[in-house]
């Protein structure tokens, strides 16, 4: 991977989006087709990453406070942190993993966070089954334990964690989420 480019996603690029995040059932839950379209209608920001010739390396789909509570996670962060986005869901491509592309996508998160007045970012990760790979992802960008539930759609226990926007912001290199009127931005080369 020489680059990438994230861009909010567009409604015809849900099914390949989709797609990847269902190759990944047990880290992130599958969904429908409706359930994501659902999903990305009422996200605080649903991104995609590109390589140069086009192909689909990574998204990220983060909820906010407006709209539908989706699930007992997302209820959680609410509850307990206004202050948070929530990060429904991210998945790096197993070829793209390990090359800064999930931190590039915490960083545009932030940054577009920091813009609407949020000073942090929550999410959950399972620890049973465990997920050892996205705790130790998470730990190193500065996300700390927040609390820990079990989900009763599904028995799985969770670990909520919280980090500050803005460390995370200042690692941002898509400043395309800082200006509505700029949709894309370059490559960013790592
Ligand atoms: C977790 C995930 C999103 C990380 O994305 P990524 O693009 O590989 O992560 P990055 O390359 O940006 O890594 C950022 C930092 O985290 C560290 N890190 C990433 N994966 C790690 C791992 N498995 N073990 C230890 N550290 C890890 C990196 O070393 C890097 O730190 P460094 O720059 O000091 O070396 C990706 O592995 C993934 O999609 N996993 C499958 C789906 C999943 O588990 N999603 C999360 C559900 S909660």
């Amino acid at each position: 991977m020489t680059g990438f480019t994230l861009r909010p996603v567009a409604p015809a690029e849900q099914p390949a989006l989709l797609a990847l995040n269902n190759r990944h059932d047990g880290p992130v839950n599958a969904l429908t087709p409706e359930a994501f379209a659902g999903l990305c209608a009422d996200a605080f920001l649903a991104i995609g990453a590109w390589d140069a010739d086009g192909a689909l390396l990574g998204l990220m789909v983060a909820l906010g406070d407006a709209g539908p509570v989706h699930g007992p996670n997302h209820g959680w962060i609410r509850a307990h942190h206004p202050e948070a986005v929530y990060i429904d869901r991210i998945v790096v491509e197993p070829a793209a993993q390990g090359q800064g592309l999930g931190r590039a996508l915490y960083g545009a998160l932030a940054a577009a966070a920091l813009d609407q007045g949020k000073t942090a970012l929550g999410c959950e990760v399972n620890l049973d089954p465990p997920n050892p790979e996205s705790l130790a992802f998470h730990a190193r960008l500065g996300f700390a334990p927040a609390g820990e539930a079990r989900d009763p759609r599904n028995g799985k226990l969770v670990r909520y964690l919280l980090a500050d926007a803005a460390p995370l912001a200042a690692l941002n290199t898509a400043h395309f989420l800082r200006s509505p009127a700029k949709r894309s931005c370059p490559a960013a080369p790592r």
